[in-house]
């Protein structure tokens, strides 16, 4: 099953505040252990202490002079010392030098297992201990005394044991209430941390549900500003972001829609009207073949422009994957050049070309298509008398496309919308009513597949300035020659 968002919060935060706590207490647990041991080994010392002060009087008192080992019977110690009688709290067993048990308290089934290593640091004089198991006793913690010196006649060792559980019991209490705090504390904190996380959830899932909400109707809704400056606030100040651009976008849509229809209807229209003429009485074959012709020319017109608009489509959508050959742009502008002069001459227009010899990379057809859209557009909106020319240069070593005309100019406020689908500027629209304005949305997306920018500066009535900044790299030596 998956956990939702909050449910995960909360485990990670109580998870890691677990081991935390169980880390600090285990720490704590180990630090109370070894002040326990320290502070039971230390009334171990007192114990083991007093009760080898007993044994060395009890020795001296009985007048034992120096025995040695032959002499010397476990039961004439045991005599000495007295721990016939009685059951004991402690658990002692004396060992001489000669690592014998020399006695026991009657508590012990068998004296205490002694730790040769033990026994040798004890001899020596160093106090020291041990932890052992001793059958039917249990855990004991078992200190080994030296007495020696003046005091007896040969060095003993005086290993006194108490029973562990002493330690243990003070412990084991503590471990208790440490395990109990641990509890508390997690489940407080889990609960705690289930409030915070659904607090801190709870904007985003406004924004969820706010999100949700947004369709291709209300595109034009945002989502309300949390007001903050940090990560919920930049997630809605993106989202809003992407609202505005989908907006846009759609707006685009919806005129791109409209103007298509609209451009599409017109030669429709004009198509209608002249077959409905035609029809209205009986004519001449002369007249239905003048009729055709015109109907001709409007249906050219409509195959035009949809077949500009499914290449427009096609270059956008990057369906077209433009080939990447040299190309010498400066035959393709002699070329468009040279398509275009006869109907400037009819116009009475001056059309130069100084065109350098330079190839840039990329689909032949796109980039003749790119110069014929801009130096149409250049002779269409110039009126007689004017001069139109087309430049091809190296400039700071890009290759340079420039399309210069005395024509009618551009308003500045037209001049941001020119590249948008279907946008003509009245002053065109006069001029030249048989426009649809796709040339220059065309040229702009054959630029970009080129990675080349186009610029326009114009002045209204004095003329326009187009270029076309290709890249560096587009810049290919001049050696092969390609077809047009
Ligand atoms: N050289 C120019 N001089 C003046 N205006 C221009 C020039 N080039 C473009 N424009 C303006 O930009 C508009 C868009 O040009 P675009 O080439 O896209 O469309 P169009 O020429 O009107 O129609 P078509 O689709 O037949 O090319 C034109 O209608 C015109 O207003
Ligand atoms: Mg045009």
């Amino acid at each position: 099953m998956a956990l939702t968002f909050r449910a995960r919060l909360t485990l990670w935060y109580v998870a890691t505040l677990v081991c935390l706590l169980a880390l600090t207490a285990a720490g704590l647990i180990y630090a109370l252990d070894r002040i326990a041991q320290k502070k039971f080994d230390a009334a171990l010392w007192m114990v083991g202490a007093t009760e080898a002060e007993n044994v060395a009087a009890r020795l001296n008192a009985r007048g034992l002079e120096r025995p040695d080992t032959e002499t010397v019977s476990n039961t004439r110690y045991r005599e000495l010392l007295g721990y016939g009688e009685g059951a004991l709290e402690k658990y002692v067993t004396v060992v001489d030098d000669s690592r014998r048990v020399a006695d026991r308290t009657s508590n012990l089934p068998a004296p205490l297992p002694a730790d040769d290593d033990l026994l040798t640091r004890s001899f020596a004089g160093e106090v020291v201990y041990q932890t052992v198991e001793v059958a039917g006793v249990g855990r004991l913690r078992v200190v080994y005394m030296p007495v020696r010196g003046g005091i007896v006649a040969r060095p003993l060792v005086v290993m006194v044991g108490l029973p562990e559980r002493f330690v243990a019991r003070e412990v084991r209490s503590f471990d208790v209430m440490v395990g109990l705090a641990l509890v508390t504390i997690t489940l407080l904190t889990a609960a705690s941390a289930l409030l915070l996380a659904e607090r801190a959830i709870r904007p985003v899932e406004e924004i969820a549900a706010a999100a949700e909400a947004v369709n291709a109707r209300n595109l034009k809704e945002r989502l309300p500003a949390p007001g903050t400056n940090d990560q919920l606030g930049r997630l809605v100040t993106v989202f809003n972001g992407m609202l505005a651009r989908l907006d846009a976008a759609f707006d685009a849509q919806r005129l791109f829609t409209s103007r298509a229809a609209h451009e599409l209807r017109t030669p429709l229209t004009i198509l209608k009207g002249e077959a409905q003429v035609a029809l209205g009485r009986r004519r001449t074959i002369e007249e239905y073949e003048a009729q055709l012709r015109s109907s001709l020319e409007e249906i050219d017109k409509l195959v035009e422009i949809i077949d500009d608009l499914l290449l427009l489509a096609r270059y956008e959508g990057g369906e077209a994957d433009i080939p990447r050959e040299p190309v010498a742009l400066g035959e393709v502008v002699r070329l468009v050049a040279e398509q275009l002069r006869h109907y400037a001459v009819r116009k009475g227009i001056e059309l130069n070309v100084e065109a350098e010899e330079l190839r840039v990379e990329g689909d032949a057809k796109a980039l003749e298509r790119l110069v014929c859209k801009l130096l149409e557009n250049a002779v269409f909106y110039t009126p007689r008398g004017g001069r139109v020319v087309a430049r091809l240069a190296r400039e700071g070593g890009r290759v340079v496309l420039a399309v210069e005309d005395t024509g009618i100019g551009i308003a500045p406020e037209e001049l941001s919308r020119i590249f948008d689908r279907f946008y003509r500027a009245p002053a065109a629209r006069a001029m030249r009513p048989e426009g649809s304005g796709i040339g220059l949305a065309m040229a702009a997306t054959i630029a970009r597949l080129h990675d080349a920018a186009v610029d326009v500066s114009s002045e209204k009535g004095k003329g326009t300035h187009f270029t076309v900044c290709f890249p560096q790299s587009a810049d290919v030596p001049h050696e092969v020659s390609a077809g047009v």
